[in-house]
């Protein structure tokens, strides 16, 4: 062995905190730029860079794994072409961990959302190219900034209050703490007084509630996480209406009706989201997309797409929404089926989506709710499997076996996963797709059932580097009727020899 070639190959490992010159080559999947030395035959991560950018950074720590180190952004040198510093809307861009992007463009955020959608497929989770589509374009949100519709800045104890609390004591704030988010890659809480991604309503609430909470900072002994969620009203106008009545940040009005938009603090507090003309209800900790501009396009999509695209397979009557929530997709796609069913493992959930299933004046017959684990969701469900659509919406870890054994095992038309965590959602379509061993899904022991139609990132987080993911399944269609297909015309004349049979 050549020891000269080797020990070239020997990472020269950065002093701890000291500046270094790097080139950002590319954006990782979690948005941070990656920058291979030559100096050091080391990769570093800088968050805040641009592919492109020369930047100084201050490495701090070693990845666990040892493959590469974490170092903190400091300062560019030369700009990446794609750099656009006058885009940055927030004086705490660059140190808080909220939002990593808004020195790039919005087109060049969504193509990278694209590329993370492609990524997670074929190279995280290794899907076979010839099963994966090309990922759609990323489906942009109509509001770049002012679209966070729920912020919860937090502040810690006070210092020393863990160890007094041992011996049954209590320290109380003297001044105000740090009240925000966190620092990008350190557990510190930085103060922050506003957020410009966050909606006109929920700036307002975040300024009060901060007010609130330093005027009696005397009184707290412990840190605490602050909810800010914006509610909606929909009032039709009368002659006696005048704006000024509405005691709310933002008021307008269109079409005869006044839109009165004011936030939350009350974690038990109910609210209300409109989607187009749809009325969603939840309470105002539990679960909700967070991005209201981007919910009535994301809506259409999924109408558009949730049916067969073949015009000659069967249409699917019967929707079973796992994981539902307060209801959103049941609520919003229901009138394009017989019956819908939706199921939650969170009963505050099921009671607020039965409820939203009234305010939308859905009939009873038509739509139902269940307070059920998605691993015990098909036991109870009587719908013929070639006429379902199901929809899967689970929270960033993903489904479990047991739930995907069932799906393989009921296997209905068509699936529409949409994961708010692409990566687990990659290895989870890759089990429909592939298949689970032992399960028979209709194609032979181990065998997968699927075929992904369609892949798609959908921007729910700007500026972030959050991507909303959809990948839709069809069944795939028995060998026999696959050759049919493929062979004859429409009017049963062959058209291609019968050696595909082989
Ligand atoms: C990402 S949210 C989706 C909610 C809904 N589809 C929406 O868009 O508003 C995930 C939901 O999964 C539910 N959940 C988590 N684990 C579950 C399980 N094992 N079985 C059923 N539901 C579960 C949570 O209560 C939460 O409502």
């Amino acid at each position: 062995m050549d020891d000269s070639t080797s020990s070239e190959k020997t990472p020269i490992p950065p002093e701890l905190f000291e500046e270094i010159t790097l080139e950002i080559d590319r954006l990782s999947s979690s948005g941070d730029g990656l920058a291979f030395s030559t100096e050091h035959r080391l990769v570093f991560v800088v968050p805040f860079t641009v592919p492109g950018d020369t930047v100084v950074a201050k490495p701090y720590r070693y990845a666990k794994d040892g493959t590469y180190y974490h170092a903190d952004f400091v300062r560019v040198v030369e700009p990446s072409q794609d750099r656009h510093d006058s885009e940055v809307k927030c004086g705490y861009f660059a140190k808080c961990a909220g939002c990593q992007f808004q020195m790039m463009l919005p087109q060049f955020q969504l193509d990278h959302k694209r590329e993370v959608v492609s990524k997670a497929y074929l190279e995280y989770v290794g899907v076979d190219r010839k099963l994966v589509p090309e990922v759609e374009p990323t489906l942009a949100s109509p509001k770049n900034y002012g679209y966070r519709t729920k912020v919860t800045p937090h502040f810690d104890a006070p210092p020393g209050a863990r160890q007094a609390q041992r011996k049954g004591n209590k320290i109380f704030f003297t001044e105000p703490p740090p009240i925000g988010f966190q620092v990008k890659d350190r557990r510190i809480t930085m103060d922050i007084e506003d957020c410009p991604l966050a909606t006109d309503a929920v700036r307002v609430g975040m300024k009060k509630e901060r007010k609130r909470v330093i005027d009696t900072i005397q009184t707290f002994s412990k840190g605490a996480t602050l909810l800010v969620r914006e509610n909606t009203d929909r009032i039709k106008d009368r002659p006696e209406i005048k704006e000024e009545d509405f005691k709310a940040p933002v008021v307008s009005k269109r079409d005869g009706v006044w839109e009165v938009k004011n936030y939350e603090t009350d974690h038990k507090a109910t609210i209300k989201e409109y989607i187009g003309d749809y009325l969603v209800t939840n309470l105002a900790n539990s679960f909700f997309q967070n991005n209201n501009s981007i919910l009535l396009p994301f809506m259409n999509y999924i109408r558009e797409r949730i049916m067969p695209k073949d015009p000659d397979a069967t249409k699917p009557s019967y929707l079973v929404d796992a994981y539902c929530g307060s209801g959103l997709f049941t609520i919003t796609l229901s009138s394009l089926f017989k019956q819908s069913i939706g199921i939650d493992i969170d009963p505050h959930s099921i009671e607020f989506a039965a409820k939203n299933a009234k305010l939308n004046n859905l009939p009873d017959a038509q739509t139902k709710f269940m307070t059920e684990t998605a691993s015990q969701i098909f036991k109870s469900i009587e719908f013929p499997a070639e006429e379902t659509v199901v929809v899967v919406d689970p929270p960033r870890k993903g489904c479990d076996v047991p739930f995907l054994t069932q799906l393989l095992k009921f296997s209905p038309q068509r699936i529409v996963y949409v994961s708010c965590n692409v990566h687990t959602q990659a290895r989870d379509v890759a089990i429909l797709l592939g298949g689970i061993p032992n399960v028979d899904a209709g194609f032979g022991l181990g065998g997968g059932a699927y075929e992904l139609e369609s892949l798609r990132g959908c921007d729910f987080f700007p500026q972030t580097r959050h991507v909303e993911s959809v990948a839709i399944l069809q069944r795939k269609k028995p060998v026999i009727e696959r050759i049919i297909d493929e062979t004859l015309d429409t009017k049963g004349v062959l058209t291609k020899p019968a050696d595909i049979v082989k």
